[in-house]
């Protein structure tokens, strides 16, 4: 929950996180996930309202999160959201997720111009998208098969990190020398713009079982030599097509969102490919890298600036919702 300003700024954002209830099954299992939205929901609205100094009464209009996703934490949110919107007699803005993280950039001081490149890498996602505008997507490349995140979290489980995995592993990955294990990168050397993850998790299986077929422990160097590996193969892999989509395009800013956005090394090398072309790279502040309300906030009020709504009283919630389906308001 996060309570925006249009001229102000963000007042105040909440997060309750699930990842210690998720933790506990090693993954997220949706019906206690939706359960857990409906407990948390409420108190995380007065909070948020109270942070920001501000009532209901004060709102203007309710953004909420309206897919693609889990249908029923899907569902609770959009079920108050619509609710709360329609008591107070204002607009409600069912946000698409990615539309989200696409426009987390707008919440810092250094907005990012129409159009331009970016590269969404999510736990779902992984795509290079021309953003000519809002709601005005062109998908130039994506994943043929697993996400940048789910590489993150698979490779993490095989190396026996907690749930969720990715950020574990960058932060072993710290310790690994860089060079020792060279893990593929299938779609690098092929023209276009789409990535290929799927390979990573066996390679990294078998590297795991090598060690313990050599007698290698778990721990040790080994263990944080791989992680470095699938972190290099997994970085090398998005900063080379991102470079190449750069390069084709002519586009000259690039933002970079979705939670692997918050990697530090990716980070860094896209930041190195960007400045050596001249390109400014635009990326949220890390905590609005991965889910969070701010995101949503933004894009819901980018949407009712640009007018051009139809207002029902439907409660949207989409399992599936294409970004490419998404149109510019009012066309
Ligand atoms: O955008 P997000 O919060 O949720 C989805 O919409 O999927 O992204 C979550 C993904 C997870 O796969 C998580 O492991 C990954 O982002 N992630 C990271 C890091 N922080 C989050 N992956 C690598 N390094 C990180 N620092
Ligand atoms: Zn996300």
């Amino acid at each position: 929950m996060a309570v925006l300003d249009d001229r102000l700024g963000l007042l105040s954002h909440e997060l309750f996180s699930q990842v210690d209830l998720h933790r506990l099954y090693g993954g997220v299992v949706p019906e206690l996930a939706s359960r857990d939205h409906v407990q948390r929901l409420l108190p995380l609205v007065r909070q948020a309202l109270a942070r920001a100094g501000t009532t209901l009464a004060e709102l203007d209009g309710v953004a909420y999160t309206a897919g693609p996703g889990l249908v029923g934490a899907l569902l609770t949110g959009a079920a108050l959201g619509r609710s709360m919107a329609f008591a107070l007699g204002v607009p409600a803005v069912p946000v698409h997720h990615l539309e989200g993280h696409l426009l987390a950039p707008l919440l810092e001081d250094r907005v990012p111009p129409f159009p331009h490149l970016a590269l969404l890498v999510s736990g779902g996602h992984t795509m290079l998208i021309e953003v000519r505008g809002l709601g005005d997507y062109h998908l130039m490349g994506e994943t043929r098969d697993d996400a940048a995140g789910e590489a993150f979290d698979k490779s993490a489980k095989l190396l026996g990190l907690p749930y969720p995995g990715g950020p574990e592993l960058a932060r072993l990955a710290e310790q690994g020398r860089p060079g020792i294990f060279e893990f593929p990168r299938p779609m690098l050397d092929r023209p276009g713009y789409e990535f290929s993850f799927s390979g990573l998790k066996t390679a990294v299986m078998l590297a795991v079982r090598e060690g313990e077929a050599a007698g290698l422990g778990a721990d040790g160097q080994r263990r944080t030599d791989i992680a470095r590996g699938v972190q290099q193969a997994i970085v090398e892999s998005l900063v080379g097509k991102t470079a190449r989509a750069l390069d084709d395009t002519g586009l000259s800013h690039l933002v970079v969102a979705g939670g692997v956005s918050a990697n530090r090394a990716l980070r860094d090398a896209l930041h190195s490919a960007a400045t050596a072309r001249g390109v400014a790279i635009y990326f949220p502040r890390f905590e609005f890298c991965t889910d969070n309300a701010a995101m949503i906030a933004v894009a819901g009020l980018a949407r009712l600036k640009a007018g051009g709504q139809a207002q029902h009283l439907a409660i949207e919630a989409r399992a599936q919702w294409p970004l490419m389906s998404l149109r510019a308001p009012g066309t």
